[in-house]
C-alpha cells in the first residue's frame, strides 16, 4: 500500500483506508438491453458466473418486463435457472408491474428492482403511465414481493433531472422517497441519473439529504458517464455518505446507434480508482478484467472501458533496451 493509502488518509475529514464500499453489477441488464446484438442465454449465464466470483455485492441478472419491448433479455427466467448462486451475492432483477413480479417469483430472484422516473414526462415515455399509476402498480407488486419474503428496491429514474422537463427539484425526489419507504416500507432505494445530468455538487446534496432522513434503508447511487462526470459523481456521494454503487461491466450501454446515448459508469473504473484510494470494494479486479474482455467478445464491439483499453495503473511496460 504507497503513502497515499495509508491507514489515516482521510478526505473532508472522513476516513477513507478499510472503509467499505458496495458495488452492483448492472451490465448484464442495463448494459444488455441497449445492445443491439442478443446475447446467448449460455454467454450471459457463464459472464454472470464470472462476475459472481469476483466478489461483487449484487447482479442485476435480468429484467422480467415485455419480450417484445426489450426482446434482447427475453430469457430472464432461462438465465436465472442456469446461473450459480455464490453465498453472499445478491441476485437481483428489474420487474415493472405484477406480472413481472409473478415471473420473477417463479425463477427465484433474490430482490425485484422496481423502477419509475422521478419526472412525469420520462414515466409516460418510458412507462406509458402517469407516476401516480406507476406508484399504485408497484405498491402491488411491492406486496406480492412481501408475501413472498423477496426483498424489494426502488430505483427513481431522472433522480438528477429529466431530458426533457430538465432539472428534477430535489423536493420531487425526496417526496416519491418517502411514498415508497415510509408508505410502502421499501427497503432499498436507488438514485439513478438516467441520462447523465447529475453533477457532484448536485449528487453531495441530494445524497446527504436523503441519507440524513432514512439512514436505515440501503441507498444506491446509479450513474451514467453520458457527460463524463460519472466518477466524480461516484466520489462526491462517497463524500456525502453513500456506500453502494451501481457499474457496468466495460461501461456499456446506450444503443451504438442512438447519439450521445453512453453507458453506466464502468466498473473496473470505479473499482481501480476506489482501491488505489484506500476504499474496501472487495472485488477482484483482475477477475473483473477478464469478465470485461471477455464481454467485448459477447457484444461484437470495443466496451468504453479506459482500464481496458490502458491496463491498470501498475501495469508496467518494458523500458527500452539501453
Ligand atoms: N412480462 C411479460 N410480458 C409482459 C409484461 C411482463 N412483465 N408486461 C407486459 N407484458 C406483455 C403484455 O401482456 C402484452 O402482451 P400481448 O401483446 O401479447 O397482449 C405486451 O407485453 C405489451 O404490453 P404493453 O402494450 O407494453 O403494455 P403493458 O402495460 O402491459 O406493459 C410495460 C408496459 C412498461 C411493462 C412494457 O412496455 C415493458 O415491459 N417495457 C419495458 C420497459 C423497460 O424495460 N425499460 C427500460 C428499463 S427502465
Ligand atoms: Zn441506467
Amino acid at each position: 500500500m504507497s503513502a497515499w493509502t495509508g491507514a489515516g488518509r482521510r478526505i473532508a475529514g472522513r476516513r477513507i483506508a478499510g472503509r467499505r464500499i458496495h458495488i452492483q453489477e448492472v451490465g448484464l441488464r442495463d448494459g444488455l438491453q441497449a445492445e443491439c446484438r442478443f446475447v446467448p442465454t449460455a454467454d450471459k449465464i457463464a459472464l454472470a458466473d464470472l462476475l459472481s466470483g469476483a466478489g461483487l455485492a449484487k447482479l442485476e441478472v435480468s429484467s422480467f418486463v415485455s419480450p417484445k419491448a426489450v426482446p434482447v433479455l427475453a430469457d430472464a427466467a432461462d438465465v436465472f435457472a442456469g446461473i450459480a448462486r455464490a453465498p453472499g451475492v445478491v441476485y437481483s432483477a428489474l420487474v415493472p408491474n405484477v406480472r413481472g413480479a409473478e415471473r420473477a417469483v417463479a425463477a427465484g430472484v433474490g430482490e425485484m428492482n422496481l423502477v419509475m422516473s422521478a419526472s412525469e414526462s420520462h414515466n409516460l415515455s418510458n412507462l406509458r403511465m402517469t407516476r401516480a399509476q406507476s406508484f399504485a402498480g408497484l405498491a402491488d407488486v411491492a406486496a406480492l414481493a412481501r408475501r413472498h419474503g423477496i426483498a424489494v428496491n426502488v430505483s427513481l429514474s431522472c433522480s438528477f433531472g429529466c431530458p426533457m422537463e430538465g432539472d428534477v427539484p430535489q423536493q420531487d425526489v425526496m417526496d416519491w422517497c418517502a411514498r415508497f419507504v415510509d408508505e410502502l416500507g421499501v427497503q432499498g432505494i436507488t438514485l439513478c441519473d438516467t441520462t447523465g445530468m447529475a453533477y457532484p455538487t448536485q449528487v453531495h446534496a441530494l445524497t446527504e439529504a436523503v441519507r440524513a432522513r432514512w439512514p436505515g434503508i440501503e441507498l444506491t447511487l446509479h450513474f451514467h458517464n453520458t457527460r463524463g462526470m460519472g466518477l466524480a459523481n461516484v466520489l462526491a456521494a462517497i463524500d456525502a455518505g453513500a456506500d453502494r454503487f451501481d457499474a457496468s461491466l466495460g461501461g456499456i450501454g446506450g444503443c451504438p446507434y442512438a447519439p450521445g446515448a453512453t453507458g453506466n459508469v464502468c466498473t473496473e473504473e470505479v473499482v481501480h480508482a476506489l482501491q488505489l484510494m484506500g476504499y474496501d470494494t472487495g472485488v477482484d479486479l483482475a477477475r473483473l478484467l477478464q469478465a470485461a474482455v471477455r464481454l467485448q467478445d459477447l457484444v461484437g464491439h470495443d466496451v468504453p472501458s479506459q482500464i481496458v483499453k490502458a491496463g491498470r495503473r501498475l501495469d508496467l511496460h518494458p523500458r527500452p533496451a539501453a
